[in-house]
């Protein structure tokens, strides 16, 4: 059921070693890249049918396209490895196993939209992954894959690491821009958007660390075989971040189009101990609250957007029998709480209410008409906030009113009104 590609090399080869990465195919899809047209690379990503694995699933070349048609010279690549979302772990792997693939993908889409400088964005509790990638950085450019006239070719790109420090929120594009130009970690109105007007208002292409890594296997397969991968509207592969309470917790690759069920039970291993699922939150803290006759659904980001789910990052945290919805909506709207930048209202004072309703909920104070207040306010944060934080903070409360209502209704004084 699993199907490796952007994991192959995991546990395969010394992750320190560039030569373990030329041998096993690497740097061949840039070598090859250097050769072509750069309009034509971005055909090839458009011919995969590749879309974001960092959680908004946008198509990789349509952003691409955008900012190769810029008349500004000065662009910005930046490689988004802030993982700061609870339940994913699938980054941090590709970084510390096999930190060339992500590399060479964004040196590739560096020269396909003519960027001059690229950054990674690391999340700052990332410190392994963090010196792995200073040791994988500095080998490239001995060996000539990054700096000055990388491979004879004329292109010159070089990338920075940049360290997050502790911030959920700086994981958003706009977020993670300002951090780098030094500035508090909030986010901007858009449009503009990045492609635009990003990192010191040039254009920037932003895009997460799986996506980068798969950018050589599209050049080396050709689009068109990658795109016969996975399901119509979902190409390729996804890393799956899966925890909780199963008997084989890790990072898993499969196909789009696998039902849930299956990487919970063949991959996982099934609950511990035997106990009956209850429910599973997908995507991680911001994804909704499913239960366990839905594990049916397919990993596939269309699909899921048909029952109001988004697949997000990947992960997949599975919750038996012991757990209570309300002591898991109390965890995640505190982390929400927590994390609101405060730039604007619906969130910043959103998030606070959220956790004081829940509470009501828990302490068996909560009215019909705090079910009613609990409802809306999470539909107008999903509506009004400023960024994907405050947007997506209510989707475990909004999808467990759906899935879990009688949980709520057990809880309230007059149920019956
Ligand atoms: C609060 C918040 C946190 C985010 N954190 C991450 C993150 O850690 N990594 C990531 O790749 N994208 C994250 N995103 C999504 C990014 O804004 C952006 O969509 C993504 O990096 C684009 O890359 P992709 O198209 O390759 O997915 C986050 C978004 C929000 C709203
Ligand atoms: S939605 Fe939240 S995190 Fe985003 S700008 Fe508003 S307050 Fe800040």
């Amino acid at each position: 059921m699993e199907q490796k590609i952007v994991s192959k090399r995991f546990d395969a080869i010394n992750p320190l070693s560039i030569d373990d990465y030329l041998e096993s195919g690497g740097y061949k899809s840039l070598k090859e890249a250097l050769k072509r047209d750069r309009i034509n690379i971005i055909e090839e990503i458009e011919a995969a049918r590749l879309r974001g694995r960092g959680g908004a699933a946008f198509p990789a070349h349509v952003k691409m396209m955008g900012i190769a048609k810029e008349e500004e010279t000065t662009r910005y690549i930046i490689c988004n490895a802030d993982e700061g979302e609870p339940g994913n772990f699938k980054d941090r792997q590709l970084m510390e196993k096999d930190p060339h693939q992500f590399i060479e993908g964004m040196v590739i889409t560096a020269f396909a939209i003519r960027a001059t400088k690229g950054y990674i964005y690391i999340r700052g509790e990332y410190d392994k992954a963090y010196s792995i990638l200073e040791w994988t950085l500095e080998e490239a450019r001995k060996k000539g894959y990054l700096g000055k006239n990388i491979l004879d070719s004329g292109f010159d790109f070089d990338i920075e690491l940049r360290s997050g420090a502790g911030s959920y929120v700086c994981g958003e594009e706009f977020a993670l821009i300002e951090s780098i130009e030094g500035k508090p970690g909030r986010t901007r109105v858009k449009p503009p958007f990045p492609t635009q007007k990003g990192l010191f208002d040039k254009p920037t292409l932003i895009n997460n660390v799986e996506t980068f890594a798969n950018i050589p296997h599209i050049l080396e397969m050709g689009g068109d075989e990658f795109a016969k991968i996975g399901t119509e509207s979902s190409t390729g592969t996804k890393l799956v971040s899966l925890s909780g309470n199963v008997n084989n917790p890790g990072v898993y690759e499969v196909p789009f189009g696998v039902p849930i069920k299956e990487v919970v039970e063949k991959l996982g291993g099934g609950s511990k101990d035997g106990r009956k699922i209850k429910m599973v939150q997908l995507g991680g803290a911001c994804g909704p609250i499913i239960p366990e006759y839905m594990l049916d659904l397919t990993i596939d980001f269309d699909r899921f957007e048909d029952f109001d789910s988004k697949t997000g990052a990947g992960a997949i945290i599975v919750m038996d029998e012991r757990f209570d919805v309300f002591d898991v909506l109390l965890r995640v709207a505190e982390f929400f709480e927590h994390e609101s930048c405060g730039k604007c209202t619906p969130c910043r004072e959103g998030n606070l209410q959220l956790v004081k309703l829940v509470e009501k909920f828990i302490n068996r104070k909560a009215t019909q008409k705090d079910l009613i207040n609990i409802e809306s306010l999470a539909r107008v944060m999903h509506q009004t906030s400023l960024c994907g934080l405050g947007q997506t903070a209510p989707t475990a409360i909004l999808s467990t009113l759906k899935y879990f209502r009688d949980d709520y209704l057990d809880l309230i004084e007059h149920p019956e009104l």
